[in-house]
């Protein structure tokens, strides 16, 4: 046992250049763990509530009251804590919030406080982070999502669709992987260049060009990844955020037309048919019960369909959706429930019921590589952390290069009913 000797928050940077909070936490025997807290942009409703201060400052963004619930009331709390125990320390933090969605202290607070006392922990038993979440058994290197073309509310462009990435899930390794990603991201940038294209790149650090719609984009990716030779190693995944492109009452906005919910599927479909598409996140609004229940029965036998906005990292809505039959997957982001404890929760409810997990970033990052060890201790199999460009998208790959080579595992899905 090891007791937990201070806790400090500061009000520091995203990579949209907002505000976020870092804390630091301090072991008695002077061992220190640190994190830093990510933020989303379409950020799903019902998820735990990030707490920003209003007013002028920094338009409203400030998080001076989160630090001051760190540094208050959440740290008289935890100090004398066992930072081995973390689901005491998460208890013990959900406990003193009190509320359902973690609106009195604020998730990005509670989130600080929670993955900073984890990494103390691994630090003061001198072990990698990965290795202390998952033990012996935390073995493999996630496939990566790599978002290479962004749109949406993540870019100033035409496209509806949020994300189109590339999936090197062909490939030997993770540093294949990673290989062979990069050139076809090179690829595809000399592609939209020629074509007289902007190559400035969107939030997750993919291209954000302002194309025709959602088959012209495919079509530029095709194009690259046969250019970079890659077509029987990458396959296609979309993240469609359909929580933005929904007008209600079961209709959608989606390349400039409106669709009802059979025509949304029958375009998923299409796209389906000329496609090496292998994984669609959020194809329905969040709320959309009814569009989720029909995608799932008819494609969820062919390709991943990942829940994120619909989920929220959220046992309970998880297990709704294991019992109503919506997705076959689910997104997992740390800030959406606000604890590692919680997390853990969701990804082994997910893995009990044979739904696949996605670790993921937020569109608002810092460099911290949390999200790159817990991938690989849960068997995660699948990561979503971005493109081949912007340090706070690569650090996370850069910590896999570095834990591959380093402690090796095995790279791809783990399917324990495929054992
Ligand atoms: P967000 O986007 O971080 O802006 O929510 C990521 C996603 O939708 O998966
Ligand atoms: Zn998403």
């Amino acid at each position: 046992m090891v007791r937990i000797s201070d806790v400090r928050a500061y009000e520091v940077l995203d990579s949209r250049g907002n505000p976020t909070v870092y804390t630091v936490v301090t072991l008695e025997d002077g061992t220190r763990g640190d994190a830093y807290v990510p933020s989303g942009a379409s950020t799903g409703k019902h998820e735990a509530l990030e707490l920003r201060d209003g007013g002028s400052r920094f338009l409203g963004k400030g998080v001076q009251k989160a630090v001051e619930n760190v540094n208050g009331v959440i740290s008289k709390a935890v100090i004398g804590m066992n930072a081995l125990d973390q689901r005491a320390v998460d208890e013990a933090m959900i406990n003193l919030d009190g509320t359902e969605n973690k609106s009195r202290l604020g998730a990005n607070a509670i989130l600080s406080v929670s993955l900073a006392v984890a990494r103390a922990a691994a630090n003061f038993l001198n072990i990698p982070l990965f290795r202390y979440l998952g033990g012996v058994n935390g073995i493999v290197l996630p496939i990566p999502l790599m978002n290479v073309i962004n749109g949406g509310v993540h870019a100033d462009n035409s496209l509806d669709i949020q994300e189109f990435m590339i999936v090197p899930d062909g490939a030997e390794t993770f540093s294949h992987a990673i290989q062979i990603a990069s050139e076809t991201f090179h690829t595809l940038k000399k592609l939209l260049k020629e074509k007289g294209h902007s190559v400035s790149v969107g939030d997750e650090g993919g291209f954000a060009p302002n194309l025709g719609g959602t088959r012209e984009a495919l079509d530029f990716l095709m194009k690259a990844i046969e250019e970079a030779g890659y077509d029987d190693l990458i396959s296609i995944a979309l993240d469609v955020a359909a929580s933005e492109l929904y007008l209600g009452d079961g209709k959608y906005r989606m390349d400039g037309r409106e669709m009802n919910r059979q025509e949304m599927v029958d375009f998923y479909r299409s796209l389906l048919d000329d496609y090496p598409i292998i994984s669609i996140e959020d194809p329905f609004a969040e709320d959309d019960y009814e569009g989720w229940e029909m995608v799932t029965a008819e494609l969820g036998q062919t390709v991943q369909l990942v829940g994120d906005d619909i989920f929220v990292t959220n046992i309970e809505r998880l297990a709704e959706g294991i019992r109503e039959g919506y997705a076959n997957a689910i997104l997992i982001k740390l800030n959406q429930v606000g604890t590692l404890s919680e997390t853990l929760d969701a990804i082994r409810l997910a893995h009990e019921n044979a739904y696949r997990t996605v670790i993921s970033h937020r569109s608002g990052e810092t460099c911290d590589t949390f999200i790159a060890d817990l991938s690989v201790a849960v068997n995660a199999g699948q990561i979503k952390t971005g493109s081949l460009a912007r340090g706070e998208r690569t650090s996370k790959y850069n910590r896999l290069l570095y834990i591959e080579a380093e402690y090796g595992g095995t790279y791809g899905y783990f399917d324990p009913f495929e054992v």
